[in-house]
């Protein structure tokens, strides 16, 4: 351990109070040291780094045994001082990934009054149902997917599973640019909206159009004379225009929202704002600052929301990984490349977005500056890079950002906020290799398995796949399969 390192251990077991954000700034990646921005540059860097990384948690675990909690003391950094710049882009990924990785305890604010962790959820309060956001997104790398066991059995009554709804934990990787580009869309939809109703008012009759945006279709837009909109046909996305680009059903609209969720129904861990703003379905009905009566305020503060922001939105993007080696192999994955746009999954798993900027706004709370990552920049590696030839920013997402419906078989037992039950976001594929089992409920083990199981609008897609032999199949499986993650060592 370095002695930059000692040193800011030593300062969070005095209770972080002592590490200022100047200190950090000048070796901050050395210093928290275990969640690197940076890809290896060799192999022996990589295993050197996980060695490193194991090493420092080993220190950790001395430390903590210190002084527990010293760890998620240090990630309580405070909103404004964020604002005031004085923390670095990389600082706050780190302080971020720290938030990310660590165990909360009780002491923290783990969970509510109840005794123990809490399989299925209670409503829209949760679990508690696991220590860490790392229980569930681990496979694939850091933030990646989960498991089945990991399954979350959402809006349960508390005791019995099938009362709930079970979700796979999807991998988070890549969300900073999701968002972004759901950004675009929104934007553009906004402006398609007004274009049509300043039309249809100077026009002076009804105009209706196909609400379309980059290729992507999302129904009809009718609009009156006297500017009344009709969004009665409005497909894929809900009445207000709005694309919300997280959770299976497509109802979350920013990582903000998905990450103060998390922590609040995984972990019982409650914001100040949610303690502030969130109804008592949601924080409990305790009142005052202790609505979970657990003893504990001030359990996540906004600094420490945004610093988990920063983090899951400067993670890596996944890579796709063209097999090399063996001639036989690259020729069959040319071919699946094809069969992905003729068998229609192109149709829904949009392969290609491209997009203005690539920058990530995190919108400041209390009308505060927003917080302004580039993603070009200040991402994790691998990150988005411009095209050599023209610049041009191309998300590899494999996704409309729209909801289809997806018929009887996959359907949930009832809607979801408002979504019927068969309705489902199309999942973005970038990293699906990686990111096993599949679906909303993790019901399909392999990757065929998933692709079997679509019906609904997906049905003729599906079919046609199934109508294949064997051979016939195996290029898109390739193709599928070559939607990775960029090669790292990792230690659980
Ligand atoms: C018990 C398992 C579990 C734990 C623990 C957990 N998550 Fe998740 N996470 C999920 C599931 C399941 C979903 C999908 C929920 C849905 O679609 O309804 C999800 C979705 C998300 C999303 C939205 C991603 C997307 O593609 O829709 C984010 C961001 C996220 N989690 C962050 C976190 C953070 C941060 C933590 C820790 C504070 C955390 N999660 C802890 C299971 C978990
Ligand atoms: C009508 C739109 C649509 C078409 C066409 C479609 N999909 Fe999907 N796909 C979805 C939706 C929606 C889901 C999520 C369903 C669920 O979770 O229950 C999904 C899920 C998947 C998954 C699982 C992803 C994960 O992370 O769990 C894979 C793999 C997949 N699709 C591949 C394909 C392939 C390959 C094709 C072409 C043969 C295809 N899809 C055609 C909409 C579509």
């Amino acid at each position: 351990m370095t002695p930059r390192a000692s040193t800011l251990l030593l300062a969070g077991l005095l209770g972080c109070s002592d590490i200022g954000p100047a200190e950090l700034e000048r070796g901050e990646a050395e210093l928290l040291g275990t969640i690197s921005r940076q890809l290896p540059t060799s192999d022996a860097t990589d295993a050197r780094a996980a060695l490193v990384r194991d090493a420092w948690r080993r220190e950790h675990r001395f430390l903590d045994a210190a002084a527990p909690g010293h760890l998620f003391a240090s990630t309580r950094v405070s909103q404004d001082e964020i604002d005031a710049g004085l923390w670095s882009h990389d600082a706050l990924y780190q302080l971020g990934g720290q938030l990310f990785t660590l165990q909360f305890t009780r002491a923290m604010g783990l969970g509510a009054a109840t005794p123990g962790l809490r399989r299925v959820h209670d409503g829209r309060r949760g679990g508690p149902d696991a220590y860490g956001c790392t229980t569930c997104h681990w496979r694939g790398g850091l933030a990646g997917a989960g498991d089945a066991a990991d399954n979350a059995m959402l809006r349960g009554d508390g005791e019995h599973m099938s009362s709930a709804l079970a979700r796979n934990p999807p991998a988070l990787v890549g969300a900073g640019l999701r968002e972004r580009v759901a950004a675009q869309m929104n934007a553009e939809l906004a402006a398609l909206r007004q274009d049509t109703v300043a039309f249809a008012v100077e026009a002076g009759y009804a105009v209706r159009v196909p609400l379309e945006v980059r290729g992507i279709r999302f129904g009809h837009l009718t609009v009156h004379p006297d500017g009344e909109v009709d969004t009665s046909e409005v497909e894929g996305i809900d009445r207000d225009l709005v694309i919300k680009p997280f959770g299976w059903k497509g109802t979350v609209a920013s990582i903000r929202d998905a990450a103060e969720d998390a922590l609040l129904v995984h972990h019982g861990m409650q914001s100040t704002h949610l303690v502030d703003d969130g109804d008592a379905s949601r924080v409990g009905g305790g009142g005052g600052d202790d609505p979970d009566r657990d003893g504990v305020v001030d359990e996540i503060v906004e600094g420490q929301v945004t610093a988990l922001v920063a983090f899951l939105a400067l993670l890596e993007v996944p890579q796709e990984e063209i097999p090399s080696g063996d001639p036989y192999l690259a020729t069959v994955w040319a071919r699946g490349r094809l069969d992905f746009e003729t068998l229609g999954c192109a149709r829904c798993h949009v392969p290609v977005h491209t997009i203005d900027d690539a920058r990530a706004v995190l919108p400041h709370r209390d009308g505060g500056p927003a917080l302004t990552l580039d993603l070009l920049r200040d991402g994790a590696e691998p990150r988005l890079a411009p095209a050599a030839q023209d610049g041009a920013l191309t998300v590899r997402l494999y996704s409309d950002l729209a909801r289809h419906r997806m018929g009887e078989a996959l359907a949930e037992p009832r809607a979801f906020d408002g979504v019927e039950p068969d309705a489902f976001l199309t999942p973005p594929l970038w990293g699906v290799a990686r990111s096993r089992p599949y679906l909303h409920d993790g019901r399909a083990p392999t990757l065929e398995d998933a692709i079997l199981l679509h019906g609904g609008e997906a049905q003729s897609s599906r079919d046609a796949y199934a109508a294949l032999d064997d051979a016939g199949r195996a290029p898109l499986r390739v193709f599928l399969t070559s939607l990775g993650r960029a090669t790292r060592l990792v230690t659980p």
